[in-house]
């Protein structure tokens, strides 16, 4: 089967080559025996895998590997007694290896693919909705008439946070850095939409009457004192990602003197080892496809081959929505 393997740690552009290399077995080192094999039709690209080809993610595999943890296709085969089998359209978060024709995921991370999402879609669906589902209501306790505020608004985190919160009943500002990223957190469900080279702190304030309730964070870095001051008093910020580049770091008496909270949303660790949370979040997320709050926002596309581009895309701040690698 053809893939992209990562064959250097030398940053996107050298990293990655194009391979001819076995299918691989019907197992998957967390589901050890068993494994969910999917013809992959897209493949997502994200944030991850820019830090992969350098070395700096937390996963490091040995050279060379085949990168790309989640994918959209049709399920080959299936262990009995999985929730899919031979034929269903798929999301499927498979952790490495979905940069090819076809990839293996843990039999509970294989989700049905409703019609209304095409194959790119599939590959948006589970790293970033899961993630901002965990984040918002099981880490964030969102609750309906509360108002989100999303970092990073255009990106594959912040499109299904903004999506997800107006699917619990939430306002949402989105805080983005340009003309074109502003359009796409509108259409994304941004009901208000500030410059993250602006006051939008003030705004922020303005905008949700004295402070937001929830702020989801992926980005990190400088503005994250500004994220604490936007709160209302029990405000939280759920601490998602950092993009930005630094790790922010919290004088504690603001906590205290406003009564607010920074919490941490690690999903896939938390998630891997409890399969019942697992699947709740599944079933909240194909609640939320039915009722047509959920539709992934795709941006770039590129073929396989082009995986490099797909990459400094996203290294270069100029990726929408989610990057996809089409394979069929
Ligand atoms: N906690 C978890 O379980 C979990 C799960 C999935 C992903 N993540 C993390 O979440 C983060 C976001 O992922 P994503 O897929 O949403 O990424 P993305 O699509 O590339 O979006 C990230 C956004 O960050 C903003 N940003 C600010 N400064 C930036 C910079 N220097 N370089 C790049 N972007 C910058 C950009 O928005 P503006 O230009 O509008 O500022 C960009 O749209 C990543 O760090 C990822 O590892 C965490």
């Amino acid at each position: 089967m053809k893939a992209v393997q990562i064959v250097e740690l030398s940053g996107p552009r050298d990293a990655l080559r194009v391979v001819d290399v076995p299918e691989p077995p019907a197992e998957h080192p967390v589901t050890p025996g068993r494994g969910v094999v999917v013809d992959v039709k897209a493949a997502g690209v994200a944030f991850p895998e820019v830090l992969q080809t350098r070395g700096q993610y937390q996963v490091k595999p040995e050279l060379p590997f085949i990168p790309g943890s989640e994918v959209g296709g049709v399920v080959k085969s299936a262990p009995e007694g999985a929730a899919v089998k031979p034929g269903d359209r798929v999301a499927a978060f498979c952790l490495l290896g979905g940069w090819a024709e076809v990839a293996v995921a843990p039999e509970f991370f294989a989700f049905a693919l409703p019609d209304e999402l095409d194959f790119a879609q599939g590959a948006g669906l589970i790293l970033n909705y899961h993630t901002a589902y965990f984040s918002l209501k099981l880490r964030g306790r969102l609750t309906k008439g509360e108002t989100v505020l999303v970092h990073g608004a255009a990106g594959g985190i912040g499109t299904a946070s903004l999506q997800i919160a107006k699917g619990l009943g939430a306002t949402t500002i989105a805080v983005v850095s340009s003309d074109e990223k502003e359009r796409v957190a509108r259409e994304a469900g941004a009901d208000h939409v500030v410059r993250s080279d602006g006051p939008w702190k003030d705004e922020a304030k303005e905008l949700s009457n004295g402070g937001v309730d929830v702020v989801v964070d992926p980005v990190g870095g400088d503005r994250f004192t500004d994220s604490l001051r936007s709160l209302r008093e029990g405000g939280r910020v759920v601490v998602v990602g950092f993009t930005g580049g630094s790790i922010p770091e919290v004088r504690v008496n603001r906590l205290l003197l406003n009564n607010t909270e920074v919490i941490g949303a690690g999903w896939g660790g938390y998630v891997m080892s409890k399969p019942d949370v697992n699947r709740e979040i599944g079933e909240a997320i194909a609640g939320l496809i039915e009722q047509g709050f959920i539709r992934p926002v795709v941006g770039a596309r590129f073929p396989l081959e082009q995986a490099a581009d797909a990459l400094e895309l996203i290294d270069g701040r100029g990726a929408t929505g989610k990057v996809v690698l089409d394979l069929a």
